[in-house]
């Protein structure tokens, strides 16, 4: 279980992250969604109880991050970004270290267990040195779960891998996300989509829009809505529109516009116009309105990855104030 509300953190006059209040449940794979510089990592470092949020609070497993650090982090496995493993150690005894770190009982059958679980068995002798991108991102999770942690935090966990290795990681993601809360960040909209239950987009540290992976995919595939005007009553009017294929959800509008959205993958526009002229009308206008969802994505991956600079509206403040003072004193 997560529960977020209203976290803020400042990296002195930078601020990363913006109010983001969420709460993920078990069995749950919450996916964080948004370009580089969004304010993921520095969410999940929060939340693993590495570094305290400015502001705001935080329970992860029913512990506090700040006041219950210790108790989040036994209940807490974190996959960082670039997972620190020691090249001269086989997996066997890196996984056996972090067990005997996390004070696990039982270490040597849990690591066995683990090892077989992520299809590492064959790699147990194995240098860490000497393994793929792939293998040492599975050792990362395997270091991650070492302690049997009910939640699970996974920054960019298929960054730097082969295709094949993507299919493979994100499956077992998938099968750990049966009995583990899960929240997974990526900059990848397709694996978000593939990979989670929910999926919560973030940029310049505010999270931007939040859906199933389904709705989402519907509003982010090229779903578009499309506002169309013709001259005169345009009686009957709506179910010409409503026969071409690839149009949903039509609206007539009281001052006449007919408005419409697309079937996801499908682009009706030409065939639409087309229609409304062989039926006799004329058709004075048809163009897109509201912003997609797409849209929205679009724009968080184009954007320069400049997170919103808080102190600007206190720095004018401040040197307004600062000028108050220099006027009153000349
Ligand atoms: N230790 C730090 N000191 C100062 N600024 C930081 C630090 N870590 C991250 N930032 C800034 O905070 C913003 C969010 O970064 P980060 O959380 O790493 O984003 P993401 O993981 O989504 O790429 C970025 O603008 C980044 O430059
Ligand atoms: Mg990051």
């Amino acid at each position: 279980m997560i529960r977020v509300e209203g976290l803020t953190k400042d990296y002195g006059l930078r601020r990363a992250i913006e109010d983001l209040t969420f709460d993920a449940q078990k069995g749950e794979i919450l996916g964080f969604l948004g370009p580089n510089g969004a304010g993921k990592t520095t969410t999940m470092r929060i939340l693993t109880g590495y570094m305290p949020p400015t502001s705001g609070t935080a329970q992860v497993a029913g512990f506090d991050v700040v006041d219950q650090s210790l108790e989040v982090r036994r209940r807490v496995g974190y996959m960082p970004e670039t997972v620190p493993l020691y090249p001269d150690m086989t997996v066997f005894d890196y996984l056996k270290f972090m067990a005997d770190l996390r004070q696990v009982a039982n270490a040597e059958d849990r690591v066995d267990e683990l090892l077989e679980r992520l299809g590492l068995l064959d790699r147990a002798e194995s240098y860490i040195a000497n393994l793929s991108k792939g293998m040492r991102q599975r050792v990362g999770l395997a270091q991650a779960l070492v302690h049997s942690p009910e939640v699970l935090i996974l920054d960019e966990p298929t960054i730097g891998l082969d295709p094949a290795q993507i299919i493979e990681v994100r499956n077992l993601i998938k099968e750990l996300g049966k009995d583990h809360t899960i929240l997974l960040s990526t900059h990848i909209l397709s694996e978000a989509q593939q990979v989670c239950n929910r999926v919560m987009i973030i940029n310049r540290g505010r999270i931007v829009a939040e859906d199933t992976p389904e709705r989402l995919q519907d509003r982010l595939t090229g779903s578009r809505r499309v506002s169309v005007q013709v001259g005169g009553d345009g009686d009957g009017l709506a179910s010409v529109v409503a026969s071409v294929p690839g149009v949903a959800r039509l609206t007539e509008k009281e001052d006449g516009r007919l408005e419409f959205e697309t079937v996801p993958g499908m682009d009706p526009r030409a065939e639409v116009a087309r229609a409304i002229i062989q039926a006799g009308y004329d058709l004075l206008e048809m163009r897109p309105y509201g912003v997609s969802l797409e849209e929205i994505f679009l724009q968080l991956t184009r954007d320069e990855p400049t997170p919103p600079q808080p102190a600007e509206e206190e720095m004018l403040d401040e040197s307004m104030s600062d000028m108050k003072d220099l006027n009153l004193k000349s």
